[in-house]
């Protein structure tokens, strides 16, 4: 499984280039353009919150279990509307910032939360976190399954029978390589590069096959209530990110080279910067050796 070391690599390094490019609570997720790509990034991230909100029923005085949720931006959502909002993380740098914004967020596992560590739940969400519960080794290993239905195994214990879990995950799509292909050494614009890449940038997680593994993991606990791709949503969203990412800050712009020394020194960070300019998360997405599954469940 991704542990806490990995994550925490992932997203801390980054908590003041990504405030200052997105803001407070921006969202690090797959926005919901629903193909109308004249929106601005803000507008489809607002519209996927919408989405949830309506989805899981939330509404004044509800409680909801955000497992994931980064600089909080659906926290602030729930809060906005009345309703109490508890965030996990597995990123130090995220849950500091996401306190000093008034969100109350734990730094917890969200794979092995009970009810006897913040209570019952109305409903849960789960936006882009999924991708790292199971690791390579996991799948090598033949213990992808177990990770997943051991994770909606504690989820269900956490709402009542009828509660809602929204869940929103990147998935490998039909053209994902097998392992043995995936290499650094592979021509640069191929898929097996591009693959491994992708593996660098996001140390210890390894996607799950398809929204079939899912479901086949959550099914004894959950029904799907409603399923769509939003592979088209996410090539956009990436487009914009890389955008904000890069325009001009001067703040952002000391870090970007104070990071300098270490990317030159260190191969784990050459190969995320080189990441960031290259998107190969992007390109899986265009090739679709990714997916995108926006899958809303329901406990029976
Ligand atoms: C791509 S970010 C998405 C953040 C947020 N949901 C959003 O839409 O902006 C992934 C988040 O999942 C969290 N995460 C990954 N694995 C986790 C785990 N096992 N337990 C708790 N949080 C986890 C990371 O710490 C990070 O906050």
């Amino acid at each position: 499984m991704a542990g806490k070391k990995e994550v925490d690599y992932i997203y801390s390094p980054i908590d003041k280039i990504f405030r200052l490019s997105f803001g407070e609570h921006g969202d690090f997720s797959g926005a919901m353009y629903d193909g109308d790509f004249t929106l601005k990034l803000e507008e489809a991230q607002q519209r996927k919150h919408n989405y949830i909100i309506q989805q899981l029923h939330i509404r004044e005085g509800s409680k909801v279990l955000d497992m994931g949720c980064g600089w909080g931006p659906f926290l602030k959502q729930v809060q906005q509307r009345g309703a109490t909002g508890i965030g996990l993380t597995l990123s130090e740098g995220q849950a500091a910032s996401c306190r000093k914004n008034g969100l109350e967020v734990h730094v917890q596992d969200c794979r092995n939360v009970t009810p006897a560590m913040f209570g019952n739940f109305d409903a849960l969400c789960s936006i882009g976190a999924f991708e790292h519960f199971a690791s390579a080794t996991d799948y090598f290993e033949g213990k992808q399954d177990r990770v997943y239905a051991d994770f909606f195994e504690h989820a269900a214990a956490l709402i009542p029978k009828g509660g809602r879990f929204f869940l929103q995950t990147m998935v490998f799509g039909k053209n994902m390589l097998p392992y043995d292909q995936i290499s650094l050494r592979a021509p640069k614009d191929s898929d097996a590069y591009i693959l491994a890449l992708m593996i660098k940038q996001f140390p210890g997680s390894w996607l799950p096959y398809g929204a079939e593994q899912i479901l086949r993991n959550a099914e004894p606990h959950f029904k799907l209530v409603a399923q769509s791709s939003g592979r088209l949503d996410y090539i956009e969203t990436i487009r914009q990110w890389r955008k904000k990412f890069y325009a001009f800050n001067i703040e952002k712009y000391l870090i970007y080279l104070s990071l300098l020394p270490k990317y030159l020194t260190d191969s784990d960070m050459y190969y995320r910067a080189k990441a960031l300019a290259v998107s190969p998360n992007k390109i899986c997405f265009e090739r679709e050796i990714m997916e995108h599954y926006r899958l809303v469940l329901e406990k029976v």
